[in-house]
């Protein structure tokens, strides 16, 4: 069936008063919209007693959207539950790892492994499934609300302290086991049974057992998955034909406990909330950031077309505003999601909300209801885009090169973050470091328009590449790091980043010179590194001179030749290779030492690209080109100008923040 591509809002009936309603719906289907979101925090107003359920409000509304036939998303509106549910008794908030109780009044402050809020919310869950059960109105659920998002990913509750010490015995049978796995004899932390391990709340100072650590965020996000598919199994069976299940995550996604990958396993395709700018930001993330996290959200489902169910259409913050990007500007981040892979843009939010905790949060439209300049321009776009997009939008995207992320990896580094420079606390809760790493890995396929996926090494299917970059695989999978050998054998092609191979799947540092089963694939050795933190090292490439940052590992090549150097006079190491490629059968593969600055990274991966045979095109700083395969099996090019002047590429002129799709 052909999805094409299509375009919704966020609305909030429950905040107007109904006589607006009318008005709101008919401008919609002006607007262009097929679609809206509803209904997300809505719990008390459904439930305002508990087992009285009342959805008299929702269905006029969705009876009034369908008279203008747009269809609905319905949020199961379990990020906020009734006061009510409080005065249940049986501890139900959340407890962050600080210690600090997340009161009432706020969102996401339910725990996962709260059995109070768990069974509630199955009986909410299953009435709201019962009451739509096979309306055709209803074209798809979101579950929840940001699963995770605002800190919620973790919690040290004492329903957790419980759930955590069976979860544990379950995954070592017994306690030897865990204590030999995590290495508790350090620092005599030997337990005896599972009751006595502890929560890692936050201490004055000192650090819990990095072990220990990871297994708790693997803890949550089993804890998370396992409230997400009570959930899905309560609505699968009840959905009308064609009805779909999703859930929105947010950015930056690889910074948190939950796996996203195991938390949208069973739903149809992931969805996804774009703000390049919010809050206090003074500028909105780079492009190249948003292609990265756009082809991860694509990623997740096997490149599956997503949806972008929060997309940015006013500026939004909660107690602080910052800046403010032209509506074309914003017009082109709704193109450039389509061009990565999306095919449902829903904007946030309707209309701007008069009172509470969002009022700073801006929609298409102010409480005046006047028209606004971002409006006409999405809408604008909309009516433009909308056929030159369309015919690809639900179209596999197709590409030989792919960026891959370890979640065990990422969930190490976000507490043991070894350098300054990888550590970037977009929020108190949120230790982003891998993601922006990451991000600077997927920058050379965007500057060189080189179509690139996002994959996770869990599910990774080797044989759809020709080139893979893996940055950051400190703790490796002898498996997988076999599956790579063979495939570098048979041809491919590797880039491999500092500190790959130096710890094993216990998080136990390697008895192996590093890096460890990558040293014979890498042709090299590494027995000495610094952390850089937030400084710079001077490297030489050919005779062009660049910068390394975060680390500096100081390569011994085997059978590899060094390709850059580190060319720094105070460094006693000036002059030792920091970068190095070696033959492996039939394939390569690479290895960067250091995390390179823009000018190193752009003339190494011109040669990786080169000889791995993709055929890298610059178009100019903000000039970014991806190739689709539209429907009728044509190929096509759509280039995206990011800067505020016209700018020329492939032949054409693109206006400031305007965009060309080339057969
Ligand atoms: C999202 C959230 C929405 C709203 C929005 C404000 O993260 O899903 O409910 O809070 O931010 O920008």
């Amino acid at each position: 069936m052909r999805e094409g591509l299509s375009f919704g809002v966020d609305w909030y009936p429950e905040q107007w008063d109904e006589s607006r309603w009318e008005r709101d719906v008919d401008r919609m289907r002006g607007f262009g919209v097929n679609v809206a979101r509803i209904m997300e925090f809505a719990w008390p107003l459904v439930e305002p007693e508990p087992g009285r359920f009342d959805f008299s409000l929702f269905d006029r509304a969705i009876g009034l959207l369908a008279s203008r036939s747009i269809g609905v998303i319905l949020g199961t509106p379990t990020a906020t539950f009734p006061v009510w549910l409080l005065e249940r008794g049986g501890s139900v908030l959340q407890v962050s790892p600080e210690g600090r109780v997340r009161d009432f009044g706020t969102r996401r402050m339910g725990c996962f492994n709260s059995a109070v809020y768990r069974e509630a919310s199955a009986r909410l869950v299953s009435a709201c499934a019962e009451h739509f059960a096979g309306d055709a109105r209803i074209v798809g659920w979101q579950i929840d609300n940001e699963l995770g998002h605002e800190g919620s990913d973790r919690c040290v509750c004492d329903n957790c302290r419980a759930a955590w010490r069976l979860w544990l015995a379950a995954r070592y049978g017994g306690v030897d086991a865990m204590n030999e796995s995590w290495g508790n004899v350090f620092w005599g932390t030997s337990y005896a049974r599972f009751d006595q391990v502890p929560v890692p709340r936050k201490q004055p100072a000192s650090t819990f057992n990095p072990s220990l650590l990871l297994d708790y965020d693997r803890f949550m996000s089993d804890s998370a998955v396992g409230f997400a598919e009570a959930q899905i199994d309560i609505l699968r069976p009840r959905l009308g034909p064609g009805c779909f299940v999703t859930t929105n995550l947010f950015p930056p996604p690889l910074s948190l406990a939950i796996d996203m990958e195991r938390l949208t396993r069973k739903m149809d395709f992931a969805s996804w909330d774009n703000y390049p700018v919010w809050g206090e930001q003074d500028e909105p993330y780079p492009y190249q950031f948003q292609s990265f996290v756009e082809s991860y959200i694509r990623g997740l489902h096997g490149g599956r077309p997503f949806t972008v169910m929060e997309e940015f259409s006013g500026i939004q913050g909660n107690v602080c505003l910052g800046h403010l990007p032209p509506a074309r500007q914003a017009a082109l981040w709704t193109n450039q999601a389509i061009a990565r892979g999306a095919n449902r843009i829903v904007y946030f939010r309707w209309r701007t909300a008069p009172y509470g905790q969002e009022q700073l949060c801006y929609g298409l439209f102010d409480t005046d209801d006047e028209e606004t300049e971002r409006s006409r321009v999405l809408a604008e776009n909309l009516r433009e885009a909308s056929p030159a997009f369309a015919p690809f939008a639900s179209t596999p995207f197709e590409s030989r090169a792919c960026l891959l992320y370890s979640k065990d990896n990422a969930r190490l580094l976000r507490e043991q973050y070894l350098s300054e420079g990888l550590y970037f606390a977009a929020a108190d809760w949120a230790q982003a470091g891998y993601d922006l790493e990451l991000a600077t890995w997927f920058a050379p396929y965007v500057a060189f328009n080189v179509n690139a996926d996002v994959k996770s090494v869990d599910s990774v299917d080797l044989d759809d590449y020709a080139l893979l970059s893996l940055p950051l695989y400190q703790m490796a999978d002898p498996a997988f790091v076999l599956r790579l050998d063979a495939w570098v054998r048979s041809g491919g092609t590797l880039v491999l980043g500092y500190r790959s191979g130096t710890r094993d799947v216990r998080n136990w540092n390697i008895g192996e010179p590093l890096p460890g089963a990558f040293a014979e694939m890498a042709g090299l050795r590494v027995r000495r590194f610094e952390s850089l933190n937030k400084g710079k090292v001077g490297i030489r490439i050919g005779l062009l001179p660049a910068k390394g940052g975060v680390w500096a590992d100081i390569l011994e090549p085997t059978t590899a030749k060094a390709v850059a150097f580190y060319r720094d006079r105070g460094k006693f190491y000036d002059g030792s290779p920091c970068a190095a490629v070696n033959a492996h059968g039939k394939g390569r593969v690479w290895y960067l030492g250091t995390s390179l600055d823009p000018a190193g990274i752009f003339l190494l991966y011109r040669r990786i690209l080169k000889e791995a045979g993709m055929k890298p095109r610059f178009l100019g700083n903000g000039v970014e080109m991806v190739e689709r395969r539209t429907e009728s099996g044509s190929l096509v090019r759509v280039v995206l100008n990011h800067t505020p002047r016209p700018r020329r590429a492939l032949g054409r002129r693109i206006p400031a923040y305007g965009w060309t799709v080339i057969e």
